[in-house]
């Protein structure tokens, strides 16, 4: 079992890939449609806040648990809970640092491979074009019709039809992921971080000095649109809500709670910082959020459509926004069909360095506790997902459904776990230690308080109010979709825990005899 563990190379390329796996479609899509939605300027109030009460000191936990793991030798919670809790639940509940990204995956890389697919489609001049005309509902309608046609939503039935050039674009994707993984941590994971990276925030760039000489022929510039989403509106730091949907996009764009990080930080050598990596990866994240996906699309969108129309794209959601409003814009201006490409394309690099991030901890997961070489853990992973992956790309419904349970639920409830594993069960005492050993910046003894106290009652509220907002409607869905999702997440949770029961059995029989 004592295969000898991959290390990352060096210092930026660890920085690189760690903000790669944060730097996602969150932070250009989601970001500016949560913020707008949400009190426009004054959802900053709440979204730092979360920032520095639950954020940062979870990801610090993360780091911190990932490189206990790291002296250990193993790359997952299931090991890492195992010897922090004497008690033989821990691995199981560990398994949650492997399914979560595992499950979300599944339907990440298909999301993802629609950028790639419409950034091909913008470069051969394939999206539609309308004439701007007065309703913004009509100038949208296209858009929305080439999704729903290259989606194969606007099927009959429970199953989704989409075209072949979708179901291409969706093995390209995954081979690419695949290839990546196969090349390994430093060779490929890090490597791709460092080409990709700077790439992004290049397309970034490009894209916001664009949105930013724009002008409507009514007279609308950037002015406005960086006024509509950054225009405080006080009275919504009273509504619960607005505190949630803040959490929710921190927790979102930093990818805390999902076991990603943890595996990350398990690749650093056991006496490295991580105090000052967790931050400067963070950092750049929040960059990347706030300045360049604060900048781009809900700007380009007010200057276009006006302040009221955008408020409506954006309440419709992330996809409206991305997949809908942004391609009509560069439809109607000059050079549009390049500034649509970089757009998708700039997602797609965002999503392949998080998608891989995603990968990883099931690769861990196999290296670390079956003792399977990375090719051999790849293919199993890549066979796994060519297979999983028919279920949201062809079944209606289920993407939602597990993107629910997975995504929103699960990974809050992973969070509290790892802060209660480490803090209450392992103790905070050693907890603390354990972070603050061997770093090249103190954390401040303030977050030992944080990290004990108020992250996890800051967690259990967040939980108990989605159980309450989101469950019962939840539940009350009974179409196919939903239910083929709910056995697919059941039939995962019994494989692993029977994958993990055989794999401790046979190292206990290993060591006792
Ligand atoms: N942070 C990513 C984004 O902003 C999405 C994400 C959430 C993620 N959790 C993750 C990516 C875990 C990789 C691993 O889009």
């Amino acid at each position: 079992m004592k295969i000898k563990r991959e290390h990352w190379g060096t210092r930026l390329g660890l920085i690189l890939a760690v903000a790669g796996n944060a730097i996602g479609l969150g932070n250009f899509l989601r970001f500016p449609v949560q913020a707008a939605d949400n009190g426009g300027g004054a959802f900053m109030i709440p979204y730092m806040i979360s920032l520095i009460l639950l954020g940062i000191p979870l990801l610090w936990i993360e780091w911190a648990l990932g490189r206990f793991g790291s002296k250990k030798g193993h790359g997952t919670a299931v090991a890492v809970f195992d010897y922090l809790w004497k008690n033989p639940v821990a691995k199981y509940i560990g398994f949650l640092g492997v399914l979560i990204p595992l499950t979300v995956v599944v339907y990440y890389t298909y999301i993802e491979s629609w950028t790639l697919l419409y950034s091909f489609f913008s470069l051969i001049g394939g999206l539609p074009s309308t004439p701007l005309t007065a309703d913004v509902k009509d100038y949208l309608e296209p858009f929305k019709n080439f999704l729903f046609e290259k989606t194969g939503e606007t099927s009959e039935g429970f199953l989704l039809k989409p075209p072949l050039e979708t179901y291409i674009f969706f093995l390209i994707t995954l081979v690419i992921n695949l290839y990546i993984l196969y090349r390994g941590v430093s060779a490929g994971i890090e490597k791709v971080a460092k080409i990709a990276m700077p790439l992004i925030f290049i397309m970034a760039i490009i894209l916001m000095v664009r949105v930013f000489t724009l002008t409507s022929p009514d007279g609308r510039n950037f002015l406005d649109g960086l006024g509509f989403l950054w225009n405080p509106d006080f009275s919504a730091l009273t509504n619960p809500k607005v505190w949630l949907a803040a959490a929710g996009q921190v927790f979102f764009t930093l990818s805390v709670g999902f076991g990603a990080i943890l595996t990350y930080a398990s690749y650093i050598k056991p006496k490295d910082d991580i105090a000052l990596n967790g931050l400067a990866g963070a950092s750049v994240n929040e960059f990347a959020e706030i300045i360049l996906g604060g900048s781009i699309a809900i700007v380009a969108s007010v200057i276009f459509f006006g302040v009221g129309a955008t408020a409506v794209i954006a309440s419709h959601g992330a996809f409206d926004l991305g997949f809908m409003a942004l391609p009509a814009i560069f439809a109607n201006i000059p050079y549009g069909q390049f500034f649509s490409f970089v757009w998708f394309l700039l997602l797609f690099f965002a999503g392949v360095t998080s998608s891989i991030a995603l990968c990883q901890p099931a690769i861990a997961f196999l290296e670390d506790e079956l003792g399977y070489s990375r090719q051999k853990s790849v293919a199993l992973l890549g066979g796994f997902l060519f297979f999983a992956a028919h279920i949201p790309i062809f079944i209606k419904g289920a993407l939602g459904e597990l993107d629910f349970w997975v995504g929103t639920m699960g990974l809050v409830l992973f969070a509290l776990f790892e802060a209660v594993v480490f803090f209450w069960i392992y103790g905070s005492k050693k907890a603390w230690e354990e972070m603050t050993r061997d770093n090249d910046i103190k954390i401040p003894k303030i977050f030992y308080y944080i990290m004990k106290f108020v992250a996890p009652t800051f967690l259990i509220i967040i939980l108990v109010s989605w159980v309450f907002e989101y469950l019962p409607s939840v539940l009350s869905k009974t179409d196919i979709g939903t239910w083929v999702a709910r056995g697919f997440l059941l039939f995962l949770t019994i494989a692993g825990i029977l994958i993990i029961k055989l794999a401790w059995e046979k190292r206990n029989g290993r060591t006792s005899s």
